[in-house]
């Protein structure tokens, strides 16, 4: 073995904290009864929000295994590599149980699921085909920004599911739990092969707009069907919800622009802590 290979084989690609164990937990969700009524808070405008994100999951998250899979031979540490394999293995265990969530919600509820997906399952298969492999995971590093930022959120601030249906909590947090574990598994690989940060600041401007689009289209569906779309008081709740003083958005702006950042690493922020609580609440 040359010098070159041996230092390129020993390169440390994770940085991950050690005491961090990204470890799949496969659980099985019944949500039929939750899904009916408005779970979270009975809020009307809460509960389409949480619905509408959880439509964009099962496709955006084949969408992230895809792009990290990709480069799977770049990669030659070995902890990254055992990371990347957990990581597709959370990912494929919430897009199964975000599939059989959307399902259920849209026979339950009357939604029309291709509605609700066919744009986003459209871009997607335009993006696969159109934008460079290495842009497409700098989309998957920045979305699993977001993901985090909203699941520290999710995890840290108790009051947020406080009031919802013990069922999507537990869906939830356990979901989060795993973004959290994860969080720097794509950004990892996507250091790894070379990717610019001027390439993955422009992937987050990207993403944060069309994250933000695909939920409003999600919200705007639901409400239609629920006959609310055109009632001033459900958008001013929503509104409220988002960025009030108990908003779901509150406190996320400072988190959301470190990644931004020269050097920024999801890690930088040690949310260890959060998962252990999760953990001893088990
Ligand atoms: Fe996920
Ligand atoms: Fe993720």
């Amino acid at each position: 073995m040359t010098e070159i290979q041996s230092h390129k084989q020993s390169h440390k690609q994770s940085h991950t904290p050690a005491e961090v164990v990204i470890q799949p937990r496969n659980r099985q969700h019944d949500l039929a009864a939750a899904l009916k009524r408005d779970w979270m808070r009975n809020d009307v405008f809460a509960t389409a929000w949480f619905n509408a994100m959880s439509i964009t999951f099962p496709l955006g998250e084949q969408f992230f295994i895809n792009s990290v899979r990709h480069y799977r031979d770049r990669i030659t540490d070995p902890k990254l590599q055992e990371e990347m394999r957990q990581f597709f293995s959370q990912e494929a265990v919430h897009l199964r149980e975000h599939r059989r969530y959307n399902e259920k919600l849209c026979e339950l509820r009357g939604y029309d699921l291709e509605k609700l997906e066919g744009p986003l399952r459209r871009r997607m298969a335009w993006v696969r085909k159109n934008v460079p492999a290495r842009e497409q995971l700098a989309g998957t590093a920045a979305v699993e920004h977001l993901t985090a930022v909203l699941a520290e959120k999710a995890l840290g601030d108790a009051g947020i599911f406080a009031d919802a249906e013990p069922a999507m909590r537990d869906l939830w947090q356990w979901h989060s739990v795993e973004e959290m574990e994860h969080k720097a598994v794509a950004f990892d690989v996507y250091r790894a092969i070379g990717g610019t940060e001027k390439m993955r600041r422009a992937a987050m401007r990207r993403s944060t707009l069309f994250l933000t689009w695909d939920i409003l289209h999600g919200v705007r569906h639901i409400l239609k069907c629920d006959g609310m779309l055109w009632s001033p008081k459900i958008w001013l709740s929503g509104v409220r919800f988002l960025f009030g003083k108990q908003g779901i958005l509150r406190g996320t702006w400072a988190p959301y622009k470190a990644f931004f950042d020269q050097d920024f690493h999801p890690w930088q922020e040690d949310t260890s802590e959060l998962i252990a609580q999760w953990e001893l609440q088990q």
